[in-house]
C-alpha cells in the first residue's frame, strides 16, 4: 500500500503561491485529507490530521470548522465545491472531517466535542438527530436567513419539513439523497445484453448470467450500515408505502409485526446468496469500486455512489445504470443531508448565518450537488443540468404524487440508538444462517417497542 503525503501547506501560503487560482483555493480547506490507494487501487480519503491550520480570508474573512464524514473522492469533490463558494463570502472551512461511511464516528466525535464544550461551528446533523440536539438547545435557529432568502418558496416542502423542527429552522439542507437506487454497469450489461433491471425477477437472470461470465452478481458488504441501508429499500419493495410509512412513524410498533417484513429479511438473505457466501465487511467506496472496474455487476445503495463513479472519470448512462431498487419505482426513499451551525462559546453567530445562506444559494446548490450524487434542495433548478440518476431522483421529489419516504438507516426517521441496534440486529441475522427470518423480525419488534417506550413523539 503506497502512501500519498498529507497537504499540510497553510491556507494563506498556499493560496498565494496558488496565484489566486481558484480551484487551488478548494484543495486548501480538504488537504488534512491525507489519500491512499487500497490493494483495490481506488483512492479512499481518511482523516489524519483533522486540523487545517487556515488564515481568516480577507479582511472580514473568518474561519469556521465544519465537522462531517466526507471523506471518499466524491464527496471531497463536493465539499470542494462549498468551499469555493463560501471563499468567495470570506468564509474560510477548517476541516474536521471524521472517516466512515454513515457517520457513526462522526457522531460519536461530535458528542464528545460537544461534552467537552468545544463544538464545532457547524456540522452534519441529519433528521431525527438535528431534532433531538435543537431540543438540547445546541443547534442555531436559522429563521431569518431562511426568511431573508426566502427558503420557503424556493425549497422542496419535504425539505422545509425536515428543517423545521418546533417552528424554526434549524439547519441548512444541503442535499437529497435517494436511497432505493440500484446501480448496474452498463458496459458488462451492453456485453451480456441485459436489460435494465426492473423486477427481482430480472435481477435474478442478470445474476445467473453474471455469474456464467465470471463476474460477482453484487457488490456487498456485511458492514451493519450497508446491510440496514439495503434492507430499508426491501421493506419499500415488499411492503410498499404505506406500510413502509408505518414501520418508520417508529411509534407504531405493531406494523413490524405485519407478515410483509419477514418477507423484506428474507429476500435479504436471498440477495445476499446470490453472490454466494463470501460477503465480507468493506467499505462502501469498496464496493462502489468493484461496480465500477466490472468485477461486480450491481450494487444497491444511496446516490452518494454516483458521486464517488463521477470522479473516478465514469458517466451515468455510459458507463453505469441507475434503476430504481425493483417495485420502487417513482417513489422516493429519501436522506437529507443538513448542516447545523452549533451553539458555542465563539460568538461566530453572523458568519454561521452566512455559511448557511451560501450552502442553499442555487449556485453553490448546483455545484455541490452535481459533484455528491444527491440532488439540489431547491425545487427552482433546471433538471437538464443534472445526470440522469440525479434527475429521476430530482423528478420524482418534484412529483406532487410521488411517495416520499424517509430513511430509518439514515436517521431520517429513527433516533441514533435505535438505528444502530437496527443494524446489529440485522447484521446478526446475515451472519447467522441459524436466525430465521421469524425470528429476527421478533427482533426488530422488540426493539421498534422498547424504542417507542423511550422516545417521546417527533
Ligand atoms: C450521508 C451522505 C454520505 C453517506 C456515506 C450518508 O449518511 O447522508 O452524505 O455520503 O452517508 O458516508
Amino acid at each position: 500500500m503506497r502512501r500519498l503525503p498529507a497537504l499540510t501547506v497553510p491556507y494563506a501560503a498556499l493560496r498565494a503561491r496558488a496565484g489566486a487560482a481558484k480551484d487551488r483555493v478548494a484543495a486548501l480547506a480538504l488537504h488534512n485529507i491525507a489519500i491512499r490507494r487500497d490493494s483495490t487501487g481506488a483512492l479512499r480519503g481518511f482523516a489524519l490530521s483533522l486540523w487545517l491550520t487556515c488564515t481568516a480570508v480577507g479582511a472580514q474573512g473568518q474561519t469556521l470548522d465544519v465537522l462531517h464524514w466526507w471523506t471518499s473522492a466524491g464527496e471531497r469533490r463536493a465539499v470542494e465545491q462549498l468551499v469555493l463558494q463560501l471563499d468567495k463570502r470570506g468564509i474560510a472551512w477548517r476541516d474536521a472531517a471524521i472517516p466512515g461511511g454513515g457517520g457513526g464516528g462522526a457522531m460519536k466525535v461530535l458528542n464528545s466535542r460537544v461534552l467537552a464544550r468545544d463544538p464545532p461551528d457547524a456540522a452534519q446533523v441529519i433528521g431525527r438527530t438535528l431534532a433531538d440536539w435543537s431540543d438540547l438547545g445546541l443547534v442555531l435557529p436559522l429563521d431569518e436567513v431562511a426568511q431573508r432568502n426566502r427558503w420557503s418558496q424556493s425549497l422542496f416542502p419535504l425539505v422545509q419539513r425536515v428543517i423545521t423542527h418546533r417552528g424554526h429552522i434549524v439547519a441548512a439542507p444541503l442535499g437529497v439523497h435517494r436511497i432505493n437506487t440500484l446501480f448496474f454497469n452498463q458496459r458488462v450489461w451492453a456485453q451480456l445484453k441485459l436489460g435494465a433491471p426492473k423486477t427481482w425477477g430480472d435481477v435474478e437472470q442478470a445474476a445467473a448470467a453474471l455469474r456464467r461470465a465470471g463476474i460477482a452478481p453484487f457488490a456487498w458488504s456485511d458492514e451493519p450500515w450497508q446491510i440496514a441501508t439495503v434492507f430499508e429499500t426491501l421493506l419499500l419493495s415488499e411492503g410498499g408505502p404505506a406500510l413502509y410509512g408505518e414501520l418508520a412513524a417508529t411509534q407504531r410498533w405493531q406494523a413490524w409485526q405485519d407478515p410483509r417484513v419477514a418477507k423484506a429479511l428474507e429476500r435479504l438473505r436471498w440477495l445476499r446468496r446470490l453472490n454466494g457466501e463470501t460477503a465480507i465487511e468493506q467499505r462502501w467506496t469498496a464496493s462502489a469500486r468493484q461496480l465500477f472496474t466490472g468485477d461486480a455487476g450491481m450494487l444497491i445503495m444511496g446516490d452518494w455512489v454516483d458521486g464517488e463513479l463521477v470522479a473516478w472519470g465514469a458517466q451515468a448512462g455510459r458507463d453505469y445504470g441507475c434503476a430504481p431498487v425493483p417495485d420502487t419505482a417513482g417513489m422516493h426513499l429519501y436522506s437529507i443531508d443538513t448542516l447545523a451551525m452549533l451553539v458555542g462559546t465563539k460568538r461566530r453567530e453572523a458568519e454561521q448565518e452566512r455559511m448557511a445562506e451560501v450552502v442553499v444559494s442555487p449556485a453553490a446548490q448546483l455545484a455541490y450537488n452535481q459533484a455528491k450524487g444527491s440532488v439540489p434542495v431547491r425545487d427552482d433548478i433546471d433538471p437538464a443540468q443534472l445526470d440522469e440518476c440525479a434527475r429521476d431522483s430530482w423528478q420524482t421529489l418534484k412529483r406532487d404524487y410521488s411517495p416520499l419516504l424517509p430513511s430509518i438507516a439514515h436517521r431520517m426517521a429513527a433516533d441514533e440508538a435505535t438505528k444502530d441496534a437496527l443494524a446489529d440486529a440485522l447484521h446478526r441475522f446475515v451472519k447467522d444462517p441459524a436466525i430465521t427470518p421469524a425470528r429476527a423480525q421478533e427482533r426488530l419488534v422488540a426493539l421498534i417497542r422498547s424504542a417507542a417506550r423511550t422516545t417521546p413523539s417527533p
